[in-house]
């Protein structure tokens, strides 16, 4: 069935990072309504605005203190409203990142929760007593915070709450028809302003499995952390899930004209289903963890399989996403690309390869021009919950500090979280103050006013990708189908709507490639003529170039 989100291209922004209007050094939504045009231009529908409501800010606003109020350093909720409507002005809609599994320990529902046992809060949260003198249970949090438990002890009233994150992100008991009723009166709060849909923070455990049992998996390497045992998949797609997700679409998503992506780790295409197939009603997509933010780099090879997988689950009537970095990924063409040698090519082959794959497009800010990750000297630059946590545990357990630095920079989620880099001027033109976080030293050469001059542009790449989908119906509804699955360096494959029929070549790795036969027959069968490809000139129909992409309309 067609829908707007169908063909929606979201532009992420981590509005922290974003622009700064006032010199605090934190960008705010000032700056994002001066850059509206920008986002405009980019060919963008949707704006994601990750969390910007009042927060202590220890996971950068994931842990909400008031759900209903923007956090001061981003403005007021008249900014907001203003970006709002000068978003939609443009055309352009706006989601809102909305994080139930959890609040901030300042949230007034667990200021209360915590006074006493029979506090009318005190269900709103998850408590347990001690088990034989220790905690309940050998859950380890995912911050590597602290001693490494989940479990935080609270003197007040002699138990201990459950954080999966952070000791200051207090999971939420959603058990709780009072706390779901509140969530739901929240949510459509928004959505009454105006808001067009919500990315759901970690949705797939927001309910948690029954008794709370101890995990029986050995911690990950490289180091354990204190016998606590960090195993997400303990929280993840629990039974009651399903009907949680049913009844939060039928008492609120489902009353608007909206799009609702979940952010679900610990989840493949086969489990995905459930969550996005159309019929059950429960959320619209889901972002999983198989491509991007992966520890381990993923070849052409096993990102074809996966594709493949995903595919199946627009053949039975749910909906997918593509995307390859976002706030918690490392940059993407730091890690699927060559940020030196080859950065416009692999840039923008991995653009061409995003916008030609059914699903929704998400672009993360400053993924447009190419933007690379960072090589901070040290830790005292990183800012991101888990590298410090990660990186203090290591070295507590003997690693050396250099060696754990090593490991955690290229996955670190600060790559992602360094200030867009407008121009050439200090901080990228980010902020005339002190920015929160030091920008990429390389803002001098890789810049939004430089893209916009360059001869070879990613940011004029991104723009006829987004331009191309709203013209041509077969990037968002097409049929996939990939030749070649086993060749280990290409990606090909076709896709086809109502008699247009494409043929996309992408040369994933930085190497000069033969062009297979089977995809020479493909041209061949048709008037094959090429639509688009991020090599000025040069193109035969022998060789494929390092990081070489084309789309070719068969029909
Ligand atoms: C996923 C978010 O994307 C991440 O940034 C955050 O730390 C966790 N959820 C906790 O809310
Ligand atoms: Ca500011």
């Amino acid at each position: 069935m067609k829908k707007w989100w169908k063909e929606a291209v979201v532009y992420q922004i981590y509005t922290k990072s974003f622009y700064d209007t006032n010199g605090d050094g934190i960008g705010d939504l000032r700056g994002i309504i001066e850059k509206l045009d920008y986002i405009q231009a980019l060919g963008t529908t949707v704006i994601w605005l990750n969390p910007i409501y009042s927060s202590p800010d220890v996971d950068n606003g994931y842990d909400i203190a008031d759900y209903q109020s923007i956090d001061e350093r981003y403005g007021t909720l008249e900014d907001f409203k203003e970006l709002l409507a000068e978003a939609h002005k443009r055309g352009i809609r706006l989601i809102m990142d909305m994080v139930l599994n959890h609040t901030s320990d300042e949230h007034m529902w667990f200021q209360e929760s915590r006074k006493s046992k029979d506090n009318p809060y005190r269900d709103f949260y998850i408590w347990r007593p001690a088990k034989d003198g220790k905690e309940p249970n050998n859950w380890g949090n995912y911050f590597y915070e602290g001693k490494g438990s989940a479990w935080e002890y609270d003197e007040s009233t002699g138990e201990y709450y459950l954080h999966n994150y952070s000791k200051k992100m207090p999971d939420l008991n959603w058990d709780n028809p009072r706390l779901k009723e509140a969530m739901c009166q929240m949510m459509r709060w928004w959505l009454d302003l105006g808001v067009d849909g919500f990315r759901m923070d970690a949705v797939n455990r927001l309910v948690k499995p029954k008794g709370l049992p101890d995990s029986p998996n050995p911690p990950t390497p490289p180091v354990g952390i204190y016998g606590y045992v960090v195993d997400r998949t303990m929280c993840a797609n629990c039974p009651g899930i399903h009907q949680l997700l049913h009844e939060l679409n039928q008492e609120v998503f489902g009353r608007y004209d909206i799009m609702v992506v979940g952010e679900t780790g610990n989840v493949d295409a086969a489990i995905a289903i459930d969550y996005v197939k159309e019929e059950r009603q429960e959320i619209d997509m889901v972002f999983h963890f198989e491509i991007a933010k992966n520890p381990v780099l993923k070849t052409a090879a096993q990102i074809k399989e996966i594709q493949r997988r995903w595919y199946h689950v627009v053949e039975q009537h749910g909906w997918i996403t593509q995307y390859l970095s976002n706030h918690d990924t490392p940059r993407q063409v730091s890690w699927f690309g060559d940020d030196e040698t080859y950065r416009y090519e692999s840039a923008t082959m991995l653009a061409l390869m995003t916008h030609t794959h059914p699903g929704t497009v998400y672009i993360y800010q400053g993924e447009e021009i190419g933007m690379t990750n960072v090589d901070f000297p040290s830790i005292d630059y990183y800012n991101e919950k888990y590298t410090v946590g990660k990186y203090h545990t290591m070295v507590e357990s003997g690693v050396d500090p250099e060696t754990a630095l090593n490991s955690l920079k290229k996955t670190s989620r600060d790559n992602d979280r360094t200030p867009v880099q407008w121009n050439s001027r200090e901080h990228g033109g980010f902020t005339t103050g002190t920015p929160w976080i030091n920008a990429n030293p390389n803002y001098k050469e890789i810049n939004v006013e430089k893209e916009e001059q360059a001869e070879r542009s990613v940011l004029r790449f991104y723009r006829t990708l987004t331009a191309m989908r709203r013209e041509h119906p077969v990037m968002v509804y097409g049929s996939y189908e990939q030749i070649l699955e086993d060749h280990p360096e290409l990606i090909i494959y076709k896709r086809e709507y109502q008699g247009e029929a494409w043929l996309v070549i992408c040369n994933f790795y930085g190497r000069e490639q033969i062009m297979p036969k089977e995809a020479l027959k493909e041209l061949e069968k048709g008037d094959a003529r090429l639509l688009l490809g991020n090599y000025q000139g040069g193109e035969t129909t022998e060789r494929i170039r390092p990081y070489e992409a084309r789309i070719y309309r068969c029909r």
